[in-house]
């Protein structure tokens, strides 16, 4: 009930500012009331603090010590970082998160219990600081095998392959942990494409890799939507 309530109502933060971008919002978040009245917030680019007026924003700027996401810095290339930050030990900066991206997903039910999850954070940084690009989050202990619960990319920075990195280091983690995993449904349309365009990738190098010596069959366990597709790939060993 609670879920359909949210996605009914009307969307009212219109734009955000975050960092040097100027954002303008896709859905409804249920912000705290007294957030009801502006169309438009103020976020701290480091802490995700929210504010309504840009002076109290510029004010918080002068005091704010963070330079990245709270957590630890588990991954980094180049000038791209990945820092994993634990809800229960970051409580306001996960609610903060949440808030933050919901304005751009659509069916989800925002979690206050961000307890349980952690939250992983990809970041482009720079002399200024480590700027977030997107984020998933993940909980810590998912019965129904889930390795990612939320998955975001900030508009500003779609479509340059983040989001499939973003899937891939969610897979990563999963079998680093020697599991397997899946995805919280359902996907959004634009969560179900990159999903498909990481999985056909992940396929095409397989099959490059190992040309003729391969058989592929398809499958489905369960049923309706919770049912799980699967591919077994079966390498031949060393043909003659
Ligand atoms: N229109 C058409 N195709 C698109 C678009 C678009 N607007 N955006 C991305 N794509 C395609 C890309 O071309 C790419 O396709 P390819 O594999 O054929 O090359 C693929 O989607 C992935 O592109 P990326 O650049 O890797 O992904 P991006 O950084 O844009 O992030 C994401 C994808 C995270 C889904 C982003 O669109 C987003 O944040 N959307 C809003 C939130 C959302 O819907 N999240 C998923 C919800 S489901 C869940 O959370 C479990
Ligand atoms: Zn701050």
């Amino acid at each position: 009930l609670r879920e359909h309530e949210e996605f009914t109502k009307v969307k009212n933060i219109a734009t955000i500012e975050l960092g040097r971008y100027e954002i303008e919002t896709w859905y409804f978040s249920p912000f705290p009331p007294e957030y009801n009245d502006c169309s438009k917030l103020y976020f701290c680019e480091f802490c995700l603090n929210f504010m309504k007026r840009k002076e109290q924003l510029q004010r918080h700027m002068k005091k704010c010590d963070l330079k990245h996401p709270p957590g630890d810095e588990i991954y980094r290339s180049g000038t791209l970082s990945m820092f994993e930050v634990d809800g229960k030990k970051n409580k306001v900066y996960g609610q903060n998160l949440c808030y933050l991206a919901k304005l751009f997903l659509d069916h989800k039910t925002l979690y206050y219990d961000v307890d349980l999850f952690l939250f992983y954070v990809l970041c482009e940084c720079d002399d200024r600081g480590c700027h977030m690009v997107g984020y998933f989050s993940k909980e810590k202990h998912s019965e129904e095998s889930y390795n990612l619960a939320c998955i975001l990319t900030l508009p500003p920075y779609q479509r340059k392959g983040y989001g499939k990195f973003l899937i891939a280091f969610s897979y990563e983690l999963s079998k680093k942990e020697g599991k397997v995993g899946t995805p919280e449904r359902p996907l959004s349309d634009l969560g179900l494409l990159s999903y498909k365009g990481y999985w056909t990738r992940v396929l095409l190098d397989i099959l490059k890799k190992h040309k003729a010596n391969i058989s592929i069959k398809m499958g489905k366990v369960g049923s309706g939507i919770l049912g799980q597709s699967f591919l077994l790939l079966h390498v031949r060993s060393s043909v003659t």
